[in-house]
């Protein structure tokens, strides 16, 4: 398989192996935890696709796939920073199994409103899944429930993730130099 070359600039903190091992284990302890149940994984766009598609497929249970957008004001100035929702679920998820799945628990501005909006509709079971978490971040007080890898505060491109929506189908998960911002 022909790898595609990681930009020069950008230094490599998890290759795509590294990242597959552990979306693999994350899928393992899923399928037992939901044992024999159908579950919903609900992707927040756009920077969770590469990540669920390879979690979903590393579950073995009856999935359906939805998907959320939000859009955050004033994420990186301010720690109020505010989310707003600007593309709803297409599926009813009352009385279902939720696994809430994002690429990177930051501030937990995203996540806790995400959590809360979806409690609304009275879940039969809802998880959050987190591929990368940066705990030193932390505004508001929520955990995932399945954390692929805990990072420290660097910026972070490739494997969905973007900045300024480039760098999303690098295959390795990149840090970004400060001087590229
Ligand atoms: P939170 O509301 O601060 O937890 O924001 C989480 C969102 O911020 C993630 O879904 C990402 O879209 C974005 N984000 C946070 N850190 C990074 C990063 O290092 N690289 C790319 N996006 C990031
Ligand atoms: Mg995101």
């Amino acid at each position: 398989m022909q790898a595609v070359q990681v930009k020069p600039e950008l230094k490599v903190l998890f290759t795509r192996a590294q990242i597959l091992a552990r979306v693999n284990e994350m899928g393992a302890q899923i399928t037992r935890d939901f044992a024999g149940q159908p579950i919903i994984f609900v992707g927040v766009l756009k920077g969770a696709t590469v990540f669920l598609s390879d979690l979903a497929r590393a579950v073995q249970l009856d999935a359906t796939f939805d998907f959320i957008a939000v859009s955050s004001y004033g994420k990186a100035a301010h720690s109020s920073g505010e989310v707003r929702l600007t593309k709803d679920l297409d599926q009813s998820v009352n009385d279902k199994n939720v696994i809430l799945v994002e690429d990177i628990l930051d501030t937990g501005l995203t996540l806790t409103y995400l959590r809360k909006l979806l409690v609304a509709h009275q879940p039969r079971a809802l998880k959050l899944a987190a591929l990368l978490d940066k705990p030193s971040r932390r505004v508001q007080p929520i955990t995932a429930d399945y954390t692929g890898f805990q990072i420290p505060d660097h910026f972070v491109v490739g494997y969905g993730m973007d900045h300024a929506e480039r760098y999303r189908n690098l295959p390795d998960i990149c840090v970004l130099p400060p001087e590229l911002f």
